[in-house]
């Protein structure tokens, strides 16, 4: 389906929970969120039918985020659900990667066809401090699983934060010489819990260019500018929300754990879905598509959500 200004929108971005494994300190709270009852988040059923709503009006590839979505209880059945949509083309996730030694291979079975995994940096006590709780041995132990269970294309998000990691884009890039990752520098965005941070942190991603004048063009791919350097089984992937408004070629919609339906991650409409079955739910699917806004304003003011990262999924 088309929205008003001409975007096919094919792309659900599908939150399972807004908990999280991890604090980190541009998405989270330090003491977390408050765990709501099981009723208020959309139980399993509920998922895969606004998924299969979502399928009937035009949508071809669903990511599963949260939070963190491999700590919601029945993720499993989850994909395994969405999957048995015929006319779906792609099942994904974004995680942190932690709890991926043991739920790689299951993710796999049920179904999953594609994993992006957040790393914000390559240094041990650094991966402590921005993640509050997480060990980057755990996560690079998760990215091996990941591989071992015979997940292709992986794709390395980095959210890139001056004076935290500007000075590690070498170490990234790196990567991409002996691995066939997609190493993706991510521009912070101003919302939530980095809203006023000083205006340094935010660094437009030339920053990586600018430190790898290696890198030559490549096809872009979804919202990502794409780069490689010459001969490298990797490659690597610019998100510039703020430098690089990308606004006019989102495919985006999200539904948030709470079953509430977002055209953009920046703006303050939703629009409820629980409740609604058959014909009613795709006519507010449909509703919230033709009601997409044009573009996010985070040039001008910080997002005009009121939610946290973590309660929208990215
Ligand atoms: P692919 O399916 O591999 O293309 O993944 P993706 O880039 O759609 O998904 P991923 O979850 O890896 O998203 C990467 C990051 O880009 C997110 O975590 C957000 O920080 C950011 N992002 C994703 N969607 C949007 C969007 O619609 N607008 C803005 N401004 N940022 C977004
Ligand atoms: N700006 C950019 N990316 C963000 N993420 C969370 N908060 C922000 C922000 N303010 C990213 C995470 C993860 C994904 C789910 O969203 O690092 O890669
Ligand atoms: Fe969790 Fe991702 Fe937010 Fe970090 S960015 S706290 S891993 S949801």
């Amino acid at each position: 389906m088309t929205d008003v200004c001409g975007r096919t929108i094919d792309y659900l971005r599908l939150s399972v929970t807004d908990l999280c494994s991890y604090r980190c300190r541009y998405c989270m709270p330090e003491d977390g969120v408050v765990k709501r009852p099981h009723g208020e988040i959309l139980s399993v059923e509920e998922c895969v039918e606004i998924g299969r709503a979502a399928v009937d009006c035009g949508v071809r590839k669903i990511r599963l985020t949260g939070g963190e979505p491999l700590v919601r209880r029945g993720i499993l059945d989850i994909c395994r659900g969405l999957r048995s949509i015929p006319e779906l083309e792609e099942l994904c996730l974004t995680t942190n990667g932690q709890l991926l030694p043991r739920m790689a291979a299951p993710l796999r079975e049920a179904g999953v066809d594609r994993l992006n995994i957040s790393l914000d940096t390559l240094r041990p006590d650094r991966f402590a401090y921005i993640t509050r709780r997480g060990s980057l041995a755990e996560a690079l132990e998760g990215i091996a699983a990941a591989e071992a269970a015979g997940f292709t294309g992986l794709k390395l998000d980095t959210v890139l934060i001056g004076g935290f990691n500007d000075d590690e884009i070498g170490d990234f890039i790196d990567l991409t010489r002996h691995h066939p990752w997609s190493v993706r520098f991510i521009e912070l965005m101003p919302m939530g819990e980095c809203a006023g941070w000083d205006k340094g942190c935010f660094l437009p991603n030339r920053a990586v260019l600018d430190a790898c004048p290696e890198l030559v063009p490549a096809e872009p791919e979804g919202v990502a500018r794409r780069f490689r350097i010459p001969g490298a089984p990797g490659s690597v992937g610019l998100i510039s929300p703020m430098s690089h408004e990308f606004c006019a070629q989102c495919r985006r919609i999200r539904v948030t754990a709470d079953g509430r339906l977002k055209g953009c991650l920046h703006s303050r409409e939703e629009l409820p879905l629980r409740g609604l079955h058959g014909e009613a739910l795709r006519s507010a699917i449909r509703q919230g598509i033709a009601r997409k806004p044009i573009r996010h304003h985070l040039t001008e003011r910080p997002s005009d959500t009121p939610r946290n990262m973590n309660q929208i999924g990215g």
